[in-house]
């Protein structure tokens, strides 16, 4: 497994692959790697010759700069896990190199990056816009993973890439779950006991929003429902619940009657979670 620090170096190791006419996967991650990413890995494994994955905390999505530093890592590990998983190159650059100095220029895509969860937190599907967006011209993957859960930003970016011309095709992979339900997320290290145990609640909320439209409901029905799970979790500090037209996340009202998107964001103890799924009656 090559580790490369620059963006020559990543690129020189591509153009080999390249020169023997190997397709390239790619899966962009800040690190702290769980089986949610190494889900996205070896989905990208079965559709391409060789994956290249990137570790880089990016610091434009943290609106807050205590999160930033409190953000988990574990390169030794990470990249232990990547080796036996057989990825064929890392990209692990410095800031620098990714914002090299005077850095001015931004990708927002401006309606999505700004509703929903984009509303709670100003600037960061910016940052993830922007990020992806110089990973993308760095590694020229064929084929991106991204996350389920994170289903505001798999829209965001499937936006981006369709605006921008980008040719990459966008793999999103569903989410990947503790065995009690917990959505994996690199943030679940910094809960305490007790309000890993709370966090539950999210799960069991999405599975009470499905059963109601399952039996037929209304969208407004559907998010006081949610909201009600919640509120009853004494540990839970909901920030949002969110439900949308699928794929333009556009609002809806009324009775449920095509797909939709289902998506909550809550804090427990501080920290701020997020979970989702795709409802359809
Ligand atoms: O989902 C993530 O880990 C990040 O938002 C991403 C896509 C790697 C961009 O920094």
């Amino acid at each position: 497994m090559e580790t490369c620090r620059t963006s020559a170096a990543l690129r020189s190791h591509i153009a080999a692959l390249r020169s023997r006419g190997l397709s390239v996967g790619f899966v962009p991650t800040m690190g702290y790697l769980h089986a949610g990413h190494m889900e996205l890995v070896e989905r990208a494994a079965r559709e391409t010759d060789r994956v290249v994955v990137s570790i880089f905390v990016n610091p434009t999505q943290f609106g807050d700069p205590r999160d930033l530093d409190l953000y988990p890592r574990d390169t030794d590990h990470d990249l232990a896990m990547l080796r036996a998983a057989g990825v064929a190159a890392v990209f692990l650059p410095e800031v620098a190199e990714i914002y090299p100095a005077g850095a001015e220029t931004f990708v927002e895509t401006t309606r999505l990056a700004n509703m929903l969860h984009g509303a709670v937190r100003p600037g960061h599907f910016r940052g993830v816009a922007t990020v992806v967006t110089k990973l993308f011209n760095i590694v020229q993957p064929d084929l991106a993973c991204f996350g389920e859960k994170d289903y505001q930003q798999l829209q965001v970016i499937r936006t981006m890439v369709r605006d921008l011309h980008v040719p990459v095709r966008i793999l999103g992979c569903p989410t990947v779950r503790e065995p009690d339900g917990l959505a994996m997320s690199s943030r679940n290290v910094r809960l305490s006991p007790e309000d890993r145990q709370a966090a539950l609640v999210l799960n069991r909320a999405l599975g009470r929003a499905e059963a109601l439209v399952a039996g037929g409901t209304t969208v407004e029905a559907l998010a006081a429902a949610v909201a009600e799970t919640i509120a009853a979790e004494p540990r839970a500090t909901l920030r949002a619940v969110d439900v949308t037209e699928a794929e333009t996340l556009a609002p809806v009202s009324g009775p449920v009657t095509g797909r939709l998107a289902l998506m909550i964001s809550a804090e427990f103890g501080g920290i701020l979670l997020i979970d989702q799924r795709e409802v359809q009656p």
